[in-house]
């Protein structure tokens, strides 16, 4: 008989659509639970974090709130931003203090294309489209240095420094990451996308680094391009690329940009992975918390459940992760859409969608 593997999860809804999308998550993954016949069980531990517990605790999580989460298999995360505390404030008092305080440095974010699905990309000799950001999610632009100052000198005088730190081992560690991932890849291809014209002192090292990491990759094929052309580049020839990896500002930019090319911000998954295990990992859609569509059940959860799924796979429990993106796959080709996609199903229609066509999956194995 094979052991019975469980795990906890530590759950964070946050602010807004968070709340709304990761309940939805929470139903696949309770329902890939249930189909495993006892083989698989998920333990969730929700916890009230964000913005409202900001308002009566003045912070944004418990204060040893690393110390609760430390002894989780992983976190899922909805969003954090409302309206009544600056967006720096919560994003650093919550999602950017669980990314750096367990260092999880690399930041997975796929983008592809769904059935049924229309992209707005308009393109015709892409049909297809798949690839992977790997997104350097520990120091660079958002490493947290700098400051404010000289307010007394009078209004209009205030001087802001917000300073970029670039390390060799940080650089290091994400490129050979996305090099091992395109190595798994059929095409094999590494872009590095940089900016190293203009920042020539944190950016020429990372330019560095890349060089003399892809020569321990005889087989992976590598460029380099600069990030303004980058941009132009997803739109006008989306099929050269494969594996992007850049810095954490350039590559949170060319996420978004990715995933509404391939349709919505909604669809859009992503892995914060601590990939020596020293600490959980964490999974979030990419997108906010969209305050513009809360509280109306419309959101898409697509993004978080197909998080829910890279967390599976980093579990290694591949094949479970595999059936969660088949039922995705198979939930949009049959139309059912969410008004961001253009169709008019609410949030919960999407998931029910999911679990039904999980279901026929697992029939159609075992039949
Ligand atoms: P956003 O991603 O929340 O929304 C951008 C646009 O995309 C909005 O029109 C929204 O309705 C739409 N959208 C996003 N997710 C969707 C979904 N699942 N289904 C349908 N439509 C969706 O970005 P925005 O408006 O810049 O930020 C809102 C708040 O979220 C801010 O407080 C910001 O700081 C925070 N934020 C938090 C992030 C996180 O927790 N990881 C990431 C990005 C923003
Ligand atoms: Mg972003």
């Amino acid at each position: 008989m094979s052991e019975q593997r469980k795990f906890k999860i530590a759950i964070i809804p946050g602010d807004g659509i968070g709340t709304e999308v990761i309940q939805e998550g929470q139903r696949v993954l309770e329902h890939i639970a249930e189909l495993s016949g006892g083989k698989l069980s998920f333990e969730f531990d929700s916890f009230p974090w964000g913005c409202e517990y900001y308002m009566k605790h003045g912070r944004m999580m418990a204060a040893d709130g690393l110390e609760q989460l430390k002894g989780y298999d992983a976190i899922y995360f909805g969003a954090v931003g409302w309206k009544d505390v600056p967006d720096h404030i919560s994003l650093w008092g919550l999602r950017l203090a669980i990314t750096q305080g367990f260092d999880q440095w690399a930041n997975i974010r796929p983008v592809r294309f769904l059935p049924g699905v229309e992209s707005k990309l308009n393109h015709p000799n892409v049909q297809s489209l798949d690839w992977i950001l790997i997104r350097e999610n520990s120091e660079g632009e958002y490493a947290g240095f700098g400051g404010r100052n000289f307010n007394g000198r009078g209004p209009g005088k205030e001087v802001a420094v917000q300073s970029s730190v670039f390390t060799e081992e940080g650089c290091q560690r994400i490129i050979r990451y996305a090099f091992e991932i395109a190595r798994t890849r059929k095409r094999k291809k590494v872009t590095s996308a940089t900016k190293s014209n203009a920042q020539q002192y944190g950016m020429v090292l990372w330019d560095e680094v890349f060089a003399r990491v892809s020569k321990e990759y005889p087989d992976v094929e590598t460029e380099q391009w600069l990030v303004d052309a980058m941009a132009a580049r997803f739109v006008l020839k989306p099929e050269t690329l494969e594996v992007v990896v850049g810095s954490n500002l350039i590559a949170d930019i060319l996420s978004d940009l990715g995933s509404a090319l391939a349709g919505s911000l909604g669809i859009a998954a992503s892995a914060n992975l601590n990939p020596e295990g020293r600490f959980p990992s964490m999974f979030e859609p990419v997108h906010g918390s969209a305050p513009d569509i809360a509280g109306q059940g419309i959101a898409n959860p697509i993004g978080t459940i197909a998080s829910g799924a890279l967390m599976l796979k980093h579990f290694g429990l591949l094949k479970e992760a595999e059936l969660v993106e088949r039922a995705i796959e198979e939930t949009t080709r049959q139309g059912n859409l969410t008004i961001d996609l253009g169709g008019t199903c609410n949030t919960r229609e999407i998931t029910d969608a999911i679990l039904a066509n999980l279901d026929k999956l697992v029939a159609k194995v075992h039949g």
